[in-house]
């Protein structure tokens, strides 16, 4: 795949659009409503209950404007990437331990190993929790393994596996518990050189990935699942390659964590629980800025799942509680109030549900980054979707070849 013009053609088609995705919306609301074109408010709003929900799985039902079905017909292409097939079974024995997404990414990331590391007898695995991949490659490709991580309690469940498994040969696998860092580390940093060394990282929160990469520049192999792109610094992190930084797009925290949002395969139950978790946050919010206008942006923070399943009332009473703030209200003038803002409300809704559809874009783009990244640096390198997006949505493994 030809990186470059991918993300060429990518930072073209999503710059022009950098007011929707790079804002907050309910932060930003009133005006950041107006930066969607009219057309498209009014096609959201035509839509019904099934309508919302297939315009959240990509679909655009109806009669959509030209210019937001000529927009999604050129990020399909430029955001689709090749599937990894192959699967490797393994025995029930092998599984012991694993819950399905577990098992599910190991099945296919040991797939994945197979064929492109003929050359390594040695693996690091970045963030490797409990062992299990690492448990698994011992046993699948008999490699020396390293499995590194700053959290001693997985560490020690993992080290208990291990005791149990007579048959894995303890010699062959390791836990060190360290937090890998930027920067030389001169008890770590061998573990990452070496042509018949790979480096794995899988699901490395935010910069952990970059670290990993930086940290494999004299590695065989190297294969990387990133996360939590909302935990990265969007001035330190992105962009990584030179060829990045002549495409710049305006990242922000706020298109960070849309990278991170994208999950095309909501259930209905889950779509509806979406949609209960933003009237609630929503209508919170418009209520702070009318009580408490001196306040500026009242955070309503993450509830209990089973807060949103309450009534409004129930709900900003909890919130306001938790900030320490006092309205006077009874509750029937808070469900009032509720009742009094859902078309706003649903307008709110409507505007994500349309932002939404820039998430996997972005992701991609912060990807495309790397893999240039590493190109930079010479290696050969693919990126290939996995894992199926229902069990584990960051699917995206970036693989790298000296
Ligand atoms: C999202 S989990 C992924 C765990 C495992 N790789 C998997 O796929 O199930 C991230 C892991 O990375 C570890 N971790 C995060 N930052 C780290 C760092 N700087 N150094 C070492 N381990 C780290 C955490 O303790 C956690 O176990």
């Amino acid at each position: 795949m030809d990186f470059r013009a991918r993300l060429e053609a990518l930072s073209e088609l999503l710059g022009p659009w950098s007011e929707l995705w790079s804002r907050s919306i309910l932060q930003n609301w009133p005006e950041s409503g107006a930066a969607y074109p009219d057309s498209w408010m009014s096609y959201a709003e035509s839509l019904d209950e099934t309508g919302e929900r297939r315009l959240d799985q990509g679909e655009l039902p109806g009669d959509p404007p030209a210019s937001l079905r000529a927009l999604l017909r050129a990020l399909h292409p430029l955001t689709g990437l090749p599937w990894h097939q192959g699967v490797h079974g393994l025995t029930t024995a092998e599984a012991q331990g694993l819950n399905a997404k577990k098992l599910h990414e190991i099945e296919r990331v040991l797939a994945l190993l197979a064929p492109r590391t003929r050359a390594i007898r040695q693996a690091v695995d970045i963030g490797g929790g409990m062992g299990h991949l690492a448990r698994l490659c011992v046993r699948t490709f008999d490699w020396t393994f390293h499995s590194i991580d700053r959290d001693a309690a997985l560490q020690e469940k993992g080290r208990d596996w291990l005791r149990r498994d007579r048959s894995l040969p303890r010699d062959k696998l390791g836990f060190l518990h360290a937090s890998v860092e930027d920067g030389p580390q001169s008890e770590l940093d061998p573990f990452f050189r070496g042509r018949d060394r790979a480096s794995i990282g899988l699901h490395t929160c935010g910069p952990l990935a970059l670290t990993q990469i930086r940290k494999s520049q004299d590695a065989g192999f190297l294969l990387n699942v990133g996360c939590c792109y909302d935990k990265l610094d969007a001035a330190r992190d992105y962009p990584v390659s030179r060829f990045g930084e002549a495409h710049r797009l305006p990242f922000t925290r706020y298109a960070l964590a849309l990278a991170t949002r994208e999950r095309h395969h909501k259930s209905e139950a889950e779509f509806a629980l979406m949609k209960r978790v933003y009237a609630h946050r929503f209508a919170f919010e418009l209520l702070a800025r009318r009580e408490f206008p001196e306040h500026g942006f009242v955070r309503a923070g993450d509830a209990p799942r089973a807060l949103y399943a309450r009534s409004f009332a129930v709900y900003a009473r909890n919130r306001l509680e938790r900030l320490g703030l006092e309205t006077g209200m009874t509750d029937a003038g808070l469900e009032a109030f509720e009742v009094s803002v859902r078309p706003e409300t649903r307008r709110l809704l409507l505007c994500h549900l349309l932002r939404d559809r820039f998430s996997r874009a972005l992701e991609v783009v912060l990807l495309l980054d790397r893999a240039i990244l590493l190109e930079e640096m010479g290696f050969q390198v693919e990126l290939l979707q996995v894992f199926d997006p229902r069990l584990s949505p960051r699917n995206i493994a970036l693989i790298a070849r000296a």
